[in-house]
């Protein structure tokens, strides 16, 4: 949601900006633009749509001389997108340019008071209003005017800034969006995100909220809010540059899905040791595991549907009560906290707005925070009080698959490791548990070797207006990710059903050739779903199943079946989701749609 990417340096800063913006692309953007210092004025150029646009306008940046700027891709927010609305915004004066990720929540009032003394806005956003008092506040310190405004201005921003008068300098400033400094021999960058600098360099320094930075080719300094300079650590970074690019996939959502064997793999092996579950990072003592009264998983978008899943496996596994929330609700509804209890907030990205003013409410109420977070140094991982990392690596296209694999791996460990420290279940349970754990990157490479069958079946889907998922238990939470994929990149209408709610209302929307896709995996829920998927039919649907080989009755009530391998029932989601992400990949694919950015979508979510 909204790239920053900037340079100064030894190099012409154009095409670094633009190839930084280009590795931001996967955040979701409807237009773009780069202002420079070229000697003289800063030059700058900006157009709706694809950054290619900008980058042919540009010639990528070979036509915009200078070894300094500041770029963006631009999610809109306030204002239609359109090449004025595009960022960088500047100043009358064209001396003060502005590149902005977030929303400022109070510039209607703020835009009031710069109008009523004379500033004239050329652009819809909210973004502007920053360019205009940033002049009002600015007397020869960029530092100094850069905090009066932050001191007035509410809601979050990560910035990029370039001031005429200090033609030489980046400065950066960040309040609840995310933005890294990187250095290098040959130069010092700004971005939103680690994969638009890796090409130049992995010594990074996350900025924290409210702190302020001046880039220079001899300085990188920072500043408090208060305009005090303060000391930080850079860390290195040690993602493969590879793991950031397509190598050799027609897309990242495919090499995502089928990275999953080993993400999954990365996330169990290092915490298996001496046949037991090492969570050391977990922080919590084993009294404080036993005396757990509840949880809450907090988390947004397909991370709450692993929620879903987490709680119907901390519950049966564990014993302990859990519910699961969406983020954008929870931060609203006064939830009540209690001693003893525990908020796991999780998140692929670690920078969702909902999910990080959960964690602070939680945190503002005394609760423990855990967290499951796939980007190290995010906003999530450093303020929860402890962190468990899935290990996915880099996730670019905006459909989460391996993120979603690894963060369902971290739940069963954590609901295994719960229960042999609360005596929930026998060692005989656990061990047998922990085998079918390993087993599962392995299940999960054989069922990537099916893909042929499922394209198959897509490609006869490719012009359907409507589908239905439908399952009981973990089967219900593996719907909602199945029908979220489906309909988030190949735009198709889908909906996921606990199959026993069907009569309650849904089954009025059951025709001739109606889809319905039901997930039958859990043994005891069987019969029921099978149930449900008789109703179905009954009505006219078309029934594909998704169960597991010693199911094989399935073949006279389903009209497609596809197996998935055996497995201890609380991890048949691991395995379940993998034919529905394939699906609807190539659903996607068979309808020419952007698999990887799909319209309107962005990968991380930093506003509300
Ligand atoms: C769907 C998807 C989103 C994210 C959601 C939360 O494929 O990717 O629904 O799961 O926006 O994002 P994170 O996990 O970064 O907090």
């Amino acid at each position: 949601m909204c790239g920053i990417a900037g340079y100064i340096g030894k190099q012409q800063a154009a095409p670094i900006i633009l190839d930084g913006l280009a590795k931001l692309e996967y955040r979701g953007y409807d237009s773009a633009g780069v202002a420079v210092f070229d000697g003289e004025k800063i030059h700058m150029e900006k157009a709706m749509g694809r950054l290619r646009v900008l980058d042919e306008m540009t010639h990528h940046g070979a036509s915009m001389p200078g070894f300094c700027g500041v770029g963006h891709t631009r999610w809109a927010t306030h204002g239609c997108p359109s090449d004025t609305n595009a960022h960088p915004h500047m100043n009358e004066e064209n001396t003060i340019a502005v590149v902005h990720n977030g929303i400022i929540e109070n510039y209607g009032k703020l835009k009031q008071r710069l109008e009523k003394k004379g500033y004239h806005f050329a652009s819809e956003t909210d973004t502007e209003v920053l360019a205009h008092m940033l002049t009002e506040y600015y007397h020869g310190d960029p530092v100094d005017a850069i905090e009066k405004v932050m001191h007035r201005v509410e809601g979050s921003y990560a910035l990029g800034i370039m001031f005429l008068d200090h033609p030489h300098h980046i400065y950066a400033a960040r309040k609840d969006s995310p933005l890294i400094v990187g250095v290098s021999d040959d130069g010092k960058f700004i971005a939103s995100d680690v994969p638009a600098i890796l090409h130049y360099t992995r010594n990074v320094y996350y900025m924290e909220n409210e702190e302020i930075a001046c880039l220079s080719n001899e300085h990188t300094r920072f500043f408090n809010i208060d305009g005090e300079s303060i000391e930080k650590q850079p860390v290195t970074i040690d993602w493969d540059i590879h793991a950031a690019e397509k190598g050799g996939y027609e897309h990242f959502m495919l090499k995502e899905i089928h990275e999953q064997p080993k993400a999954v793999r990365d996330t169990i092996s290092p915490r298996i040791s001496n046949n037991d579950i090492d969570l050391g990072e977990l922080g919590l003592s084993e009294e404080e595991i036993r005396n757990l009264k509840h949880i809450s998983i907090v988390a947004c978008g397909s991370a709450y549907h692993t929620g879903v899943t987490g709680k119907y496996v901390l519950e049966s596994l564990a014993r302990i009560p859990t519910e699961t929330d969406l983020a954008s609700e929870f931060r609203y509804r006064n939830p009540i906290y209690t001693p003893d209890s525990l908020v796991i907030i999780v998140s692929q990205s670690g920078e969702t707005a909902d999910s990080l003013a959960a964690l602070r409410d939680a945190k503002k109420h005394k609760s423990k925070v855990l967290a499951i977070v796939n980007v190290v140094g995010s906003s999530i991982a450093r303020e929860a009080d402890s962190v468990l990392y899935t290990w996915a690596g880099p996730e670019i296209s905006v459909a989460t698959t391996k993120a979603y694999s690894c963060q369902l791996a971290v739940f069963y460990m954590l609901a295994m490791k719960f229960a042999r420290i609360r005596g929930t279940i026998s060692p005989e349970q656990f061990a047998k548990l922990l085998d079918a754990l390993k087993l599962l990157p392995d299940q999960i490479e054989t069922l990537l070797s099916q893909k042929e069958k499922i394209q198959f079946f897509a490609n006869h889907y490719l012009a359907t207006e409507h589908i239905f998922f439908m399952g009981r238990g973990i089967d219900y939470a593996i719907s909602l990710e199945g029908s979220l994929k489906l309909k988030e990149i190949s735009y198709i209408h889908s909906e996921a059903y606990a199959a026993g709610e069907l009569k309650h209302g849904t089954i009025s929307l059951m025709e001739e050739g109606t889809l319905v896709v039901a997930i039958a995996t859990q043994d005891i829920l069987y019969p029921k779903t099978v149930s449900n998927i008789v109703e179905v039919k009954t009505r006219g649907a078309f029934v594909m199943a998704l169960t597991t080989l010693k199911h094989k009755d399935m073949e006279n009530c389903a009209d497609y079946v596809l197996y998935v391998p055996e497995t201890e029932n609380p991890f048949m989601g691991s395995l379940a989701i993998i034919p529905l992400q394939l699906f609807s990949y190539y659903v996607s694919l068979g309808r020419g749609l952007d698999v990887d950015k799909p319209r309107n979508l962005a990968k991380s979510v930093t506003v509300e």
